[in-house]
């Protein structure tokens, strides 16, 4: 059998699909690749001629398109063409936790993995190598390889079969073109090995082959869920300790660096923030703590579950510091919120800790004045599900009595009468914020609430505002034993 990949088809032209496909279509040129999706807004925007209008941000992204759209790389709605033309598909779509039904709040829905299964069983010609390339729960390839075995049996058809492989994604949003094209391994799980020797010779074209891992197809998805929780838990890990800093007069800083010098711990993902967010973290951990349950594993269910419990308490946490330091009241306070990407370099905001953290603030009667450089004013408004402030009708009376309100700022300067600035995602431009000028605009005494330890402290002080900085207890006068 030819293992050669000549046209691949991706189904799913999301944060995964889009980034993955562009890098493996520069790196392998003389593969045709056709990435498709049922959404036609948003190949219409992979195909812009405005580069600036993509549906994703991500940095290096725009000038691999540059390169390689309408050459090796196409966008289309065209599912069936595509996977008919397709040596091998990968399976990109979404697999959000179950809202409705058994497993519901933990169990990942997987409907359109089994659509886009289905898909490949109805259009697929003669071989075709199928990858999971979503996150999925263990042994979906199971349910997968039974939809495509039923097809290979389909006598009105023309003989055809399939093989099923794993090969879960591990880019981070943000970095997602420099984790492609330097992973720090590629995981191919299968029991086929002339069809993982093909998927290898394709990254082969730019991955170190000692980066290139062979397991079987069980370990592999329960690998890709087991990376999420164990960084996942790592964040819950520091963010616990930024608690127990801000009392007792440590520094979460220092705390981490000097753990991080441990080479058995390491220094990355130690950051103390607002609490993780993003779309998978949450999700692939209730997905484990959904297995674990499935199998009767209460304890090692109940571990997995405080990794969240832990990010929700911080979350509601720093809503409250806010509430405190603004004398136990923030009805009708102006506060600027800086970010609300779940972290910076990325226009996505799922799960994203400034959704919980600006519901909580407006909930309590702030007014709210929400910038982000990569956000849109009608995604913030789809994630609060309230409507901004210039949007609401005269006769809303509920909106105008019960709740504070938000606006969306488009630019970095709206600081007039503002009691405090909150800063919730790390984009560099925050960093280098002109205290002095801001100062003389805000309400004395003005307030910065750093969640993510980005500001200049000393140049905050100098301008005469206040500064509460997530896990750092040496601003804090009150602490003593
Ligand atoms: P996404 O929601 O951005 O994109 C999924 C796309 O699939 C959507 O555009 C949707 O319209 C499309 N789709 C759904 N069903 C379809 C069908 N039957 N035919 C054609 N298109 C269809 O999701 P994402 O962030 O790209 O994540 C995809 C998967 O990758 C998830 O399982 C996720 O857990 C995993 N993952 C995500 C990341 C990340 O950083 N976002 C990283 C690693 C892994
Ligand atoms: C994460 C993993 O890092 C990827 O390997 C994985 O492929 C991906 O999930 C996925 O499966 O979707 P991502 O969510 O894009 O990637 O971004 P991360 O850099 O992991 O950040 C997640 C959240 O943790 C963000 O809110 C971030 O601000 C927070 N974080 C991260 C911290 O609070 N501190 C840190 O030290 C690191």
């Amino acid at each position: 059998m030819d293992i050669s990949i000549k046209q691949i088809c991706c189904i799913g032209a999301g944060y995964v699909g889009g980034p993955t496909m562009s890098v493996m279509s520069l790196k392998c040129p003389d593969i045709l690749i056709n990435v498709v999706d049922v959404n036609k807004e948003r190949i219409d925007a992979w195909n812009s001629r405005d580069l600036s209008k993509l549906p994703i941000y991500e940095p290096g992204l725009q000038e691999i398109i540059v390169k390689t759209r309408n050459k090796n790389l196409f966008f289309s709605t065209k599912i069936k063409e595509s996977i008919e033309n397709a040596d091998m598909v990968f399976i990109s779509v979404n697999t959000p936790t179950k809202t409705k039904g058994l497993g519901a709040g933990k169990a990942s829905d997987l409907k359109w993995v089994e659509k886009s299964a289905r898909e490949v069983a109805r259009y697929s010609k003669g071989h075709t190598i199928v990858i999971e390339k979503s996150t999925l729960p263990v042994r979906t390839a199971e349910v997968i390889q039974k939809i495509l075995h039923s097809a290979e049996r389909d006598s009105t058809k023309e003989s055809r079969s399939f093989k099923v492989l794993s090969n879960p994604e591990f880019l981070a949003e943000g970095t997602a073109i420099n984790d492609l094209l330097n992973p720090d391994r590629v995981l191919i799980g299968g029991n086929n090995e002339e069809a993982m020797i093909s998927l290898s010779q394709i990254y082969k074209n730019w991955v170190p082959e000692d980066k290139i891992l062979f397991t079987n197809i069980w370990s592999s998805e329960l690998a890709k869920l087991t990376s999420n929780a164990f960084l996942a838990q790592r964040i819950s890990s520091i963010n616990s300790i930024s608690s127990i800093c801000e009392v007792t007069g440590a520094d979460i800083g220092e705390v981490s660096r000097s753990i991080g010098k441990d080479s058995r711990i390491g220094s990355k993902f130690l950051d103390s923030g607002p609490g993780f967010g993003g779309s998978c973290f949450k999700k692939d951990i209730l997905n484990l703590v959904y297995l674990a349950e499935y199998f009767g594993l209460k304890e090692v269910a109940k571990f997995w579950e405080s990794v969240i419990e832990m990010n929700n308490w911080h979350q509601k946490r720093i809503t409250e510091i806010v509430v405190k330091k603004l004398f136990g009241t923030i009805s009708n306070k102006k506060i600027v919120v800086l970010g609300f990407a779940f972290k910076a370099n990325t226009n996505d905001t799922r799960e994203s800790a400034a959704i919980t953290i600006c519901k909580n603030l407006i909930n309590e009667g702030a007014d709210l004045v929400i910038y982000d450089p990569k956000v849109s004013s009608s995604q913030i408004e789809a994630d609060l599900q309230i409507k901004p402030e210039n949007e609401i009708e005269k006769d809303d009376f509920d909106l105008k009595e019960k709740l504070g309100k938000w606006r969306f700022s488009k630019n970095l300067d709206n600081f007039d009468d503002a009691y405090a600035v909150l800063i919730l995602t790390e984009w560099e431009e925050f960093k280098n914020i002109n205290w002095m000028a801001v100062s003389k605009k805000m309400v004395p005494p003005a307030w910065v609430f750093d969640s993510r330890s980005i500001v200049n402290s000393h140049k905050v002080k100098e301008a005469g505002i206040n500064l509460w900085r997530l896990g750092d207890g040496t601003q804090n006068q009150e602490n003593s034993f």
